[in-house]
């Protein structure tokens, strides 16, 4: 795992976009799960600046959707579908047949995990991920404990992410369930990154990167990924030792 640590939010938001659109550069007809969320929300403004200034082309990219709050669909604001239909898809004008997404309303979850892993199977595996850190440690709705080896699967969320997820919704939401690709997706992906700011979740950043791999701080993983990347703002990297910094 390299570690990256800069100086504000706003950079670091930069230095995520830059490295995403090399990457797409690259390989422009990348398999990409990116998080929703506040983490990345600046890293996308940056991406869509860029593609609007022809530095970058998504036209032949697709999105898998990383994850859902069971219940909840794109109408939904707050939901992860929302967001990056609000932030990043209709800023970028992706052929939505371009995007695959839980159906996180359906009656049959089992079969909504087993048609997002079928597609993974037969196209992926995943080129690149981004996902943000939880503040109990979680990436996307992989919660403390969850096996390294899962596909995507369903959850009963964490206490913490149930408290902390009220934050992206104006009236009050019973968050009780998610649907989200496994942690086995993170590390079959050939590039993973981890993006994580603010002091609020220095702690865990500091478990990620100073305590063991261990499914109680499913971040943790990105230690053990052949091509993963850690990258921080200064205030998120507060409480690491000197060494990491
Ligand atoms: C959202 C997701 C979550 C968030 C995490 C951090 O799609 O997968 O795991 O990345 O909860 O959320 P923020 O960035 O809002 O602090």
């Amino acid at each position: 795992m390299r570690i990256e640590i800069s100086n504000s939010y706003d950079e670091l938001s930069r230095k995520t976009a830059d490295f995403i659109v090399n990457f797409i550069n690259k390989k422009p007809d990348s398999i990409l799960s990116f998080a929703a969320g506040n983490t990345p929300e600046k890293t996308f403004e940056y991406l869509v600046q860029y593609a609007r200034e022809g530095k970058v082309d998504f036209s032949k990219c697709k999105f898998i959707g990383l994850d859902e709050w069971v219940g909840l669909g794109k109408e939904d604001e707050g939901s992860c579908k929302h967001f990056m239909h609000a932030k990043l898809f209709e800023p970028l004008s992706i052929n939505p047949s371009n995007t695959i997404f839980f159906d996180a309303c359906a009656k049959d979850l089992e079969s909504e995990c087993k048609r997002v892993d079928s597609f993974i199977e037969q196209n992926g595996p995943i080129d690149l991920m981004l996902v943000g850190l939880g503040m109990n440690g979680h990436i996307g709705f992989n919660e403390p404990g969850t096996p390294f080896d899962l596909y995507s699967h369903t959850v009963d969320l964490d206490d913490v992410t149930k408290e902390v997820g009220k934050k992206y919704f104006k009236k009050h939401m019973k968050l009780e369930k998610g649907i989200t690709l496994g942690l086995r997706h993170l590390m079959n992906a050939k590039t993973a990154i981890l993006i994580v700011s603010e002091s609020k979740k220095a702690p865990v950043v500091k478990k990620v990167v100073e305590g063991d791999v261990t499914p109680e701080i499913p971040g943790s993983i990105i230690k053990i990924h052949s091509n993963g990347f850690l990258f921080l703002d200064r205030d998120a990297a507060s409480m690491l030792s000197a060494p990491n910094k």
